[in-house]
C-alpha cells in the first residue's frame, strides 16, 4: 500500500486535532508518510502543530515527516492530498453573519440563509486562489474540501475549474446523522448503506440498508417517531445546540414522514421557530468561541506543557474519519460509497445537470461515480430548485459584483422571501463585508 503525503490547509482550525486523531484511527486504511500544516495565521497553527507533533510521536511514529509552515511553496509542492478547512473572516465574521439577518427577523446561520450567503461570498475568492496555487505546485493531487458553505464553494469551484476532476467537496452532516441511526440500530455507521439526494445542507435520506441488503428505513423512522434521535458522535454529543437540532428531526419526520430529513432543513421548514429561539448576543459563533475553540486551544496548551498527550482523552470523530475514508477510497481505488457533492449530470433525473448535488457515489481513482437517483417527487424537486436558484445567483453575483443579483438570491431563499427585507439585509451585509468584496463597491 503506497503511503500518502497530506497537506491540511487551514491547519489552525478547531477541527485539526480531531482530524489528526482520525488519521491515527484510520492509519491502516490511509497510511501516511508525511503531514504538512498550512495556515495564514501562524499562531493558531503553531498551537495545533506543537500538540500534533507530540501526538504523532506517541501514536503515529510511522509518519516520517511533519512540518508546519505559512509558506505556500513549501506547503503545496510535495503532497498527494489536500484537506481544506478554512474560514475566511474567522469566527468573528461568522458571528456577524448570524446577527445581521436576525436583526431583520430572519434566520441567522453559518451556512443557511443570508448569513450563509455572506459567508459564501467571502469563501469563494480565497478558495479559488487556493486551488490555483495548489494546482501550480501539485497538478494531480486530490483536493478534498470541507470549507463552507460547501454548496456555494462547490458551485463556484465547478465554474472556475470545470475540467478539474480531482476537487471534491464534502459535508460531515449526513455521516453524523448516520452515526445516530447506527446507534439506534446497535450497529456501526460503516455497516449502513445510504440512499440520499439533495443539495448540501438541503437533502433527504430515502433509504438506509445494511451491507447484507436489509432495508432498515422503516425501522429507523419508527424509532425516531417513537423515541426521537439524539446527537451521539464525539464532538457533538455534549453540545446542547446540536442536541436541540437532532431533536427537531423527530418533528420534521412527524410533519412529513416521506423521507428522513437532513438536520439543516429545520432552518428552511421552521424559520420562525429558529429565529424565536435565538439570542442575538449568544448565537452559535459565540458558543463555539466560548466552547470548542477554547477547549481545543486549552487542550493543545496542556499537551504542550506536559510534553505528552497520555493524560488526555483524545477521540476520533466522524468529521475526520469520513474525510479520511473518502481519501482512502480515492487513493486506493476502493470504489466505496460515500455521500459527496458532485455535478448532477443526470444523477437526479429531473434536476438540471449543472447543479452541484449531494448524492451517493462510488469513489475510485478516476473520481466519484455517482449513482442514479432517478426522478424525485414534486415537493422536494421544487424546494431544491428554489434553493439551487439562490445558490447559483450568489455565485453569479460574486463574479459580476451585482447587488440586484444578491437581492434576487435572498428573495428565493426560504429564510428571507420578502423583497424589502432582502434589500435591507444585502445592503447591511455588503457594508460589513466591504473589505472582502471589492467587486460590489
Ligand atoms: P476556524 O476559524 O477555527 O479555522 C479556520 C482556519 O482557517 C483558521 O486557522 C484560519 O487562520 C485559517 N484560514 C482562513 N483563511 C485562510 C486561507 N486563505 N488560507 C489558509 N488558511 C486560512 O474554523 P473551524 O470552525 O475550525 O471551521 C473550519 C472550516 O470547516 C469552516 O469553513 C467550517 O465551516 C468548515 N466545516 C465544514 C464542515 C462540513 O460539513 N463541510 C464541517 C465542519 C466544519
Ligand atoms: C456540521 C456541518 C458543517 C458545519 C458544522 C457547524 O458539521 O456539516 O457544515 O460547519 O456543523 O458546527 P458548529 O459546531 O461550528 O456550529
Ligand atoms: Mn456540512
Amino acid at each position: 500500500m503506497k503511503k500518502q503525503k497530506l497537506t491540511i490547509v487551514g491547519a489552525g482550525s478547531t477541527y485539526t486535532l480531531g482530524m489528526i486523531n482520525s488519521l491515527i484511527a484510520e492509519k491502516e486504511n490511509f497510511p501516511l508518510s508525511k503531514i504538512t500544516f498550512y495556515d495564514i495565521d501562524e499562531q493558531r497553527q503553531a498551537s495545533n502543530a506543537l500538540a500534533t507533533e507530540i501526538v504523532l510521536r506517541e501514536a503515529y511514529p510511522e509518519v516520517e515527516e511533519f512540518i508546519y509552515t505559512t509558506d505556500k511553496a513549501e506547503a503545496f509542492s510535495d503532497s498527494d492530498f489536500f484537506f481544506i478547512q478554512i474560514r475566511t473572516g474567522g469566527l468573528a465574521m461568522r458571528e456577524r453573519d448570524e446577527q445581521i439577518p436576525l436583526s431583520f427577523g430572519c434566520v441567522g446561520q453559518e451556512t443557511c440563509g443570508a448569513g450563509g450567503m455572506a459567508y459564501g461570498l467571502r469563501s469563494i475568492g480565497d478558495m479559488i486562489t487556493l486551488v490555483n496555487e495548489i494546482r501550480h505546485y501539485a497538478p494531480d493531487a486530490w483536493i478534498l474540501n470541507y470549507t463552507n458553505p460547501a454548496a456555494i464553494v462547490a458551485e463556484a469551484l465547478n465554474r472556475e475549474f470545470p475540467d478539474d476532476k480531482r476537487i471534491l467537496n464534502i459535508c460531515d452532516m449526513p455521516a453524523a446523522i448516520m452515526v445516530s441511526y447506527a446507534q439506534l440500530l446497535n450497529c456501526e455507521i460503516w455497516d449502513l448503506v445510504p440512499e440520499y439526494f439533495g443539495l448540501n445542507h438541503y437533502g433527504w435520506f430515502t433509504k438506509i440498508r445494511n451491507r447484507q441488503g436489509e432495508d432498515l428505513t422503516d425501522k429507523i423512522k419508527h424509532i425516531i417517531l417513537e423515541q426521537g434521535i439524539s446527537a451521539v458522535d464525539a464532538e457533538i454529543a455534549d453540545d446542547p445546540s446540536w442536541q436541540a437540532t437532532f431533536k427537531n428531526m423527530q418533528i420534521m419526520l412527524r410533519d412529513n414522514p416521506q423521507f428522513l430529513p437532513n438536520t439543516y432543513l429545520q432552518y428552511y421548514l421552521y424559520p420562525e421557530k429558529m429565529v424565536a429561539k435565538e439570542d442575538i448576543n449568544n448565537t452559535r459563533a459565540r458558543q463555539v468561541i466560548n466552547g470548542r475553540e477554547k477547549r481545543v486551544f486549552e487542550l493543545n496548551r496542556r499537551i504542550i506543557e506536559a510534553g505528552t498527550a497520555q493524560h488526555e482523552q483524545l477521540h476520533a470523530d466522524i468529521h475526520g474519519r469520513y474525510m479520511v475514508r473518502v481519501a482512502a477510497s480515492l487513493a486506493y481505488n476502493l470504489g466505496e460509497t460515500y455521500l459527496v457533492i458532485v455535478p448532477n449530470q443526470g444523477a437526479i433525473a429531473n434536476i438540471q445537470s449543472d447543479a452541484m448535488v449531494e448524492v451517493p457515489a462510488a469513489l475510485t481513482n478516476d473520481g466519484p461515480k455517482p449513482f442514479a437517483v432517478g426522478h424525485i417527487p414534486t415537493f422536494q424537486k421544487a424546494m431544491i430548485e428554489t434553493q439551487l436558484g439562490y445558490e447559483k445567483l450568489v455565485v453569479d453575483a460574486w463574479f459580476s459584483g451585482c447587488r440586484q443579483t444578491l437581492v434576487n438570491a435572498l428573495t428565493l431563499n426560504r429564510t428571507v422571501v420578502n423583497v424589502p427585507t432582502a434589500q435591507a439585509i444585502v445592503d447591511k451585509l455588503l457594508v460589513e463585508n466591504a473589505s472582502y468584496l471589492p467587486q460590489f463597491q
